[in-house]
């Protein structure tokens, strides 16, 4: 089976098996001996070679919206488009998630990255999450704080990583709505309303962010790092510009798009791999690349950035091999 159409990298490989599921009985029939990648749009996936394995799309559908005394529980099917949930609770007069809108990929992605954006992270809507538990192959309901969110992190990815399905998320909106405008662009609004929010994140969004359907990428492809006190004192004596924000107590984050943008790599191209020209941590791909071009490209993005200031970038997109996850931190020496 071809994978381009199944990741939005759209790199040109194979996969062994695919199922698609779109009723939640499929799951318990399914075998997960072999190797196995779980699947939604596949906007923060990247299959670097052939895969050998199954590819799991999740694509189960269904809204249901039950108001509560204080706030509105939505339970979503993990295979609902995540835009298209924020546009229609919106219509619906439920607002809140406007900030995190045109987010690529499926709702039931979601939480294993704790999708984030403008002053917004999902975490603060989450009541909980549902998942098929692959081993006793029995839905199971974690909570909030069973789901171990941080900065585009969860549960998902460490303890239940190869474990779990997930199957459904359920959101408390809160009736009381309360506007985050703490995010540059935002602050400029003066007609605050749940859809002139909506509608600057997407005008804001399409300025900076390729359309993954149009010239394919995955989004921010680092984290924004995070770093101590004692670094970011380091790192400002020389770039006094770099942009940065309080992380907790002791640490914080720095723009990983300002560091490599100011290492001179936007359009840096290997192959048709290039950083985005408008938004240095996006890589896009214009085609004719193989996943090889992608690991001489995040090696040499690391490299550059390690060399000149000292921090180490860590990939946000999840890369795949032949069979399972891969972690590239390449030669930084
Ligand atoms: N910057 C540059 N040059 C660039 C890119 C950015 O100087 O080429 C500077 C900007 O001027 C700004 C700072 O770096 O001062 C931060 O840039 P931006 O506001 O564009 O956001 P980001 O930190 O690059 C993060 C998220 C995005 C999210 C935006 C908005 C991560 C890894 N990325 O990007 O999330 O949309 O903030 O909240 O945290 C994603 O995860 O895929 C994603 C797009």
């Amino acid at each position: 089976y071809a994978l381009h159409p199944l990741h939005t990298f759209a790199l040109h490989n194979q996969c062994q098996n695919l199922v698609k599921i779109t009723h939640l009985e499929q799951l318990y029939t399914q075998s997960f001996s072999s190797p196995f990648c779980l699947l939604g749009e596949g906007s923060n996936t990247i299959f670097l070679n052939d895969y050998h394995g199954t590819v799991i799309k999740m694509a189960t559908k269904g809204i249901t919206i039950t108001p509560r005394e204080t706030d509105t529980l939505i339970s979503v099917a993990a295979g609902e488009n995540w835009h298209a949930l924020v546009s229609y609770l919106l219509d619906k007069n439920l607002p809140g998630l406007e900030n995190l809108a045109l987010i690529p990929g499926t709702v039931g992605a979601s939480p294993v990255q704790n999708i984030g954006a403008y002053g917004v992270e999902l975490s603060k809507f989450v009541e909980s999450v549902e998942y098929f538990d692959i081993h006793s192959k029995k839905l199971v309901c974690l909570t909030n704080a069973q789901c171990e969110f941080g900065y585009r992190d969860s549960v998902f990815k460490h303890g239940l990583k190869n474990k779990a399905v997930i199957t459904r998320v359920l959101l408390a909106l809160p009736k009381q709505w309360q506007p985050v405008l703490s995010y540059g662009p935002l602050k400029q609004l003066t007609n605050v309303t749940p859809r002139a929010v909506f509608e600057h994140v997407i005008q804001t969004r399409n300025s900076k962010l390729p359309d993954p359907y149009t010239l394919p990428n995955a989004g921010s492809f680092f984290k924004n790092p995070i770093i101590t006190n004692q670094q970011l004192a380091t790192l400002l004596k020389q770039f006094p510009d770099a942009p940065y924000y309080a992380y907790g107590q002791n640490e914080h984050k720095v723009a990983a798009g300002w560091l490599i943008d100011n290492a001179n790599l936007k359009g840096y191209r290997v192959a048709g791999i290039e950083v985005h020209r408008q938004q240095a941590l996006v890589l896009v791909n214009h085609g004719n690349s193989e996943g090889k071009d992608l690991i001489a490209m995040i090696t040499y993005i690391q490299h550059v950035v390690h060399s000149r200031y000292n921090i180490l970038l860590e990939h946000e997109v999840r890369l795949i091999n032949t069979t399972d996850e891969c972690y590239i931190q390449g030669d930084v020496t």
